[in-house]
């Protein structure tokens, strides 16, 4: 496997083309954003962190029925993975009130939620990223029904095996963001990241964050947070 040119930079990954053409090779970096990059900083180890819980996490999704992007972790940044088209969509699930939700629904930060959430909101960063519903998504193209259904069977099959798996590891997912690629057969898997950026991990018993609310929030031992995440996952 050879890695070409590189196709794509993101704010946490770097996307390159490979000699196969179904197959990318994703790059995680340690650099951070939040609020649409209007912060930027780097947390030292996170490119590494991020690789190897996601594709843990993925892999563990994958023997559970899911199907994800993942081939084969080839160092410790990276990643081969599936060609797909990104649908552009964040998917975001939420058990437990924080973040947005808790600002705009006026709830504390962890009040359970009485029913799970699902929430979409269309990837553009010129726009942050806005809050849309179904129809919106269809209006746009985004999706169709029959994409958007499949997606979301798959975002609350993914919120009971993550919360059980982690449960057992002392980690209470409180919401995370996932997104979805279509392969060039037109197959919809689940692609980007599974990792302390993209999802909110409470200790179940000290209630303490171990996710990237430490770096937006300017809580402090952001990089203890990873790693912890990390050790508790793969025992290192
Ligand atoms: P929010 O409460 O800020 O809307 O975030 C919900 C979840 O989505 C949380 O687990 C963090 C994650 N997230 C991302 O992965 N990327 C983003 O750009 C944002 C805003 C949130």
């Amino acid at each position: 496997m050879k890695k070409l040119e590189q196709l794509y930079e993101g704010k946490a990954k770097k996307v390159f083309k490979t000699d196969d053409p179904n197959l990318y090779i994703v790059d995680y970096k340690d650099d951070a954003t939040a609020f649409n990059g209007l912060k930027k900083g780097t947390i030292a180890g996170k490119g590494v962190i991020n690789n190897r819980v996601s594709n843990h996490l993925m892999k563990m999704l994958e023997k559970n029925g899911i199907p994800t992007h993942l081939v084969e972790e080839i160092s410790e940044r990276e990643t081969i993975v599936k060609k797909v088209t990104i649908i552009p969509l964040e998917v975001i699930v939420r058990n437990i009130a924080a973040g947005s939700l808790a600002k705009r629904l006026g709830m504390e930060e962890g009040t359970k939620l009485q029913h799970t959430v699902l929430e979409y909101c269309y990837k553009d960063d010129e726009l942050g990223d806005p809050l849309v519903n179904e129809y919106h998504i269809y209006a746009l193209g985004a999706a169709t029904k029959e994409e958007l259904d499949l997606i979301a069977d798959y975002a609350f099959k993914i919120n009971r095996l993550l919360s059980d798996y982690l449960k057992d590891l002392n980690i209470e997912l409180i919401d995370y963001k996932i997104e979805f690629g279509k392969t060039p057969d037109g197959t919809i898997i689940l692609a980007d990241e599974i990792s302390p950026d993209t999802c909110r991990f409470w200790d179940s018993v000290t209630g303490e964050k171990l996710d990237k609310d430490r770096f937006r929030r300017d809580l402090g031992n952001v990089e203890g947070a990873y790693h912890e995440i990390m050790k508790r996952l793969l025992g290192e």
